[in-house]
């Protein structure tokens, strides 16, 4: 059997980058999958220079047809598509009173849209192969509303968790595994979206005292992509240091 493929969206940065650095370190082939291309190639140059193979595909995740032909692409191109990781995603901040019908159609459409036709076009051929796992970053802010984080942020994050139970029910006779990885504040660009005070509040109020790092998300990730997570499936692991209700 050759390597197992991933695709792993917004892995130009962040969370995503260490998940597809994870993956390709334990013998996973990574499609690297971003709308910043630069970024994306970037990763996959990394890679190279530690010696794997991996490849950079420039994707707007909210655009479905984008989605499709990616999938079908990475399908046609190296084989198969057994693992998918749904990590792309935008903060949102703005209060309830302030919010637009433009921005929640924003969030919705990169944090959850994108989230399920990965799901409707991957599972396509993980069905036919009888193996398949699929992994979405959620967030604390999905678990229990959020800290700084606006209410379409933490919609779009809990209605992951709903999305994973559903496909996760689905998809189980067919050896597909659907998970999601709920992080706490984890340290990345995205975190630079909060305001010192925000931050440091934050911190005093984890468990163990410091943010998540990206690597700490990426091994929950590789772990639940493996063979051996095969009885584990529509769960929601959380990576938080502790902070469960803050
Ligand atoms: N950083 C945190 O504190 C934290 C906490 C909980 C959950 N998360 C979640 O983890 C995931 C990754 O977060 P991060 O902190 O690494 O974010 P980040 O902003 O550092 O990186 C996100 C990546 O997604 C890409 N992206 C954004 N929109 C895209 C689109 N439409 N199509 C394709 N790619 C797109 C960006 O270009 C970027 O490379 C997100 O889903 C986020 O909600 C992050």
């Amino acid at each position: 059997m050759g390597a197992r493929v991933a695709i792993v969206t917004g892995a130009g940065r962040g969370i995503g980058k260490s998940i597809a650095v994870g993956l390709a370190r334990k013998g996973v082939f990574p499609v690297i999958v971003d709308i910043d291309l630069a970024a994306a190639e970037q990763t996959v140059a990394e890679l190279k220079a530690e010696g794997r193979d991996a490849a950079a595909f420039k994707v707007d995740v909210s655009k479905v047809a984008q989605i499709k032909d990616l999938v079908d692409d990475v399908a046609r191109k190296y084989g198969s598509v057994d693992i998918v990781v749904n990590n792309a995603g935008i903060l949102n901040k703005t209060p309830l009173e302030d919010l637009e019908e433009e921005e929640w159609d924003r969030v919705m459409g990169i944090n959850v849209k994108a989230a399920v036709f990965f799901m409707k076009y991957a599972t396509k051929y993980m069905k036919e192969k009888g193996w398949g796992r699929i992994v979405s970053i959620s967030s604390l802010a999905g678990r229990m509303g959020g800290f700084s984080t606006g209410c379409a942020y933490s919609t779009s994050k809990a209605a992951l968790i709903g999305m994973t139970m559903c496909v996760a029910r689905k998809v189980a006779p067919f050896g597909i595994t659907v998970n999601a990885v709920a992080p706490g504040t984890t340290e990345t660009e995205m975190a630079k979206g909060f305001t010192p005070e925000e931050l440091s509040k934050l911190t005093a109020s984890i468990p163990v005292g410091k943010l998540i790092k990206p690597e700490g998300i990426a091994e929950a990730v590789c772990f639940l992509a493996s063979e051996s997570a095969e009885f584990i499936t529509g769960a929601v692991l959380d990576v938080n240091g502790g902070m469960f209700m803050g």
